[in-house]
């Protein structure tokens, strides 16, 4: 049974990865300061470490053979709280799991990098060889610690994962990701305020982001960054798309000073053989569903930013 090491374990993407990977009989330690909140259930193969990435030892990785890092300041407003504070945790606790991942024989190290290390680009098609242009501190951060865990390539398998726009329901529901955000104030105040709206952006399931990762672990893959965005589409395409669902709600058009837009093409890991298996429509589906059910958590920890200033983390 493969022991695997997640980072960020209780975290939006983290809280369905990890019950997904006790299903298929994988041996799991979560790694997580749960700033927002314990979100996984107790198991018999789960190990849940309350600790803070740059204090990790070499301990944590004795017998571990695949690493998930998912633990970051996870977007731009909350990196921007404070910049140096992200960057030591984005960047220099990498290289802080690349040695200990190194040191304890770690087969695989699979990285939650962005695609939104691409930043500006009106390019039909941005595959993993395009110019990088980063133009957050956070995206930034992204771009250096792909650097840092690639220099690490000779010594275990490195896969640095470049996701699209993650929507879909979590335990540790995110509410400032764009489709849930715009599902979730469709539902909630009958409006869906859009910031511009023309930029186009790429889209991912949350089953399908963690299927991609299990991909990384079940196949024998070579060293690299591999996209994973499955549906590039605007805001103001998402918009309709939740309206004809909530046909109730008004759209609002708004000033945007967010000017990323970029279309991301994934045709490298879908040749592989690679199948996503959902869409932005069933994430609007199941976010509506979840509501309807009183099942969707929507309190204050949905917002990164709000939650993390007021743990004052900074
Ligand atoms: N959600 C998206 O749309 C998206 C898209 C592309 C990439 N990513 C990347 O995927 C990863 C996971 O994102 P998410 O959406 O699950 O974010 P999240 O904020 O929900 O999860 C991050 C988790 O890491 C934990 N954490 C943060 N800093 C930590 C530290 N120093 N020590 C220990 N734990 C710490 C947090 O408590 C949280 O539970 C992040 O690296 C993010 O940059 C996310």
């Amino acid at each position: 049974m493969k022991k695997i090491l997640v980072t960020g374990g209780s975290g939006y993407k983290g809280s369905v990865l990890i019950p997904r990977l006790l299903k298929k009989g994988f041996q799991v330690i979560s790694i997580d300061t749960n700033w927002f909140g314990d979100n996984l259930n107790d198991h018999s193969n789960l190990q849940k470490e309350i600790i803070d990435i740059r204090e990790l030892n070499l301990k944590h990785f004795e017998g571990v053979d695949v690493v998930i890092h998912l633990a970051n300041i996870a977007n731009d407003p909350s990196v921007e709280l404070d910049p140096l504070l992200s960057w030591e945790i984005n960047v220099l606790a990498s290289q802080k799991i690349a040695e200990f991942s190194k040191k304890s024989n770690v087969s695989s190290l699979i990285y939650a990098s962005s695609g939104s290390v691409y930043g500006l680009s009106d390019k039909e098609k941005v595959t993993e060889d395009s110019e990088l242009v980063p133009i957050s501190e956070y995206n930034k951060t992204k771009m250096i610690s792909e650097r840092v865990f690639l220099s690490y390539k000779n010594d275990m398998n490195i896969y640095c994962v470049r996701p699209a726009t993650v929507c879909g329901v979590s335990p540790r529901m995110r509410l400032d990701v764009a489709v849930n955000i715009l599902t979730y104030s469709a539902l909630k105040n009958k409006v869906i305020r859009v910031f511009g709206g023309k930029q186009v952006r790429p889209n991912i399931h949350i089953e399908d982001i963690c299927a991609v990762y299990e991909f990384f672990i079940d196949n024998n893959i070579d060293s690299g960054c591999y996209n994973a965005g499955f549906e590039n589409i605007s805001i103001l395409e998402i918009a309709k798309l939740v309206q004809k669902k909530l046909p109730y709600a008004e759209i609002i058009i708004e000033s945007s000073n967010d000017p990323r837009s970029y279309r991301q093409c994934s045709d490298t890991i879908l040749k592989l053989g690679f199948k996503p298996k959902k869409s932005v429509s069933n994430a609007i589906d199941e976010i509506i569903s979840a509501y309807q059910t009183n099942k969707l958590y929507d309190g204050e920890k949905a917002n990164s930013v709000r939650t993390l200033k007021a743990l004052q983390v900074y």
